[in-house]
């Protein structure tokens, strides 16, 4: 299988790894075609994300693309970090194998999760359409 030079060198130093104990929402999601875990917390001031932190029992790829995605989403506002899709991330590190791209589903699923679970901590009131299951933005098929 070939990963991109930008896979390679996430998977092997990734950013933003680890837990948050003070976190403002957690998502936690899991892959139906893997069975792969991965935690997303993330930290909000003024309605940007001031930080993220990820764990994952995903492989290489899930590890690859949610370090890519949580420094995309650092430091941005709620509404961007929301339209991040898993097809912005595979472009960003340069594209990932074809049976890889399900991996790359579970980071922003559990961006998402976060994010909600911050709005529901906060009662802050949100339309449950922004986080219903999606298909892959990558080749618009369940994974
Ligand atoms: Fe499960 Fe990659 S094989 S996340």
């Amino acid at each position: 299988m070939e990963y991109s030079a930008k896979v390679l060198e996430h998977f092997a130093t990734p950013h933003n790894v680890g837990k948050m104990d003070d976190a403002d929402g957690v998502g936690e999601v899991g892959n139906a075609k893997c069975g792969d875990i991965m935690k997303m917390y993330i930290k909000v001031k003024d309605d940007i994300i001031t930080d993220v932190k990820f764990n994952t029992y995903g492989c290489a790829s899930a590890i690859a693309t949610s370090s890519m995605a949580t420094d995309m989403i650092k430091g941005k506002p709620i509404s961007e970090a929301m339209k991040l899709t898993n097809k912005a991330v595979v472009e960003a590190l340069d594209g990932l194998p074809a049976v890889k791209i399900h991996c790359s589903v579970l980071a922003e699923e559990a961006i998402k999760a976060a994010i909600k679970d911050y709005y529901e901590r906060q009662n802050i009131p949100f339309d449950e359409n922004m986080f219903k299951e999606d298909t892959c933005h990558y080749c618009y098929k369940e994974h």
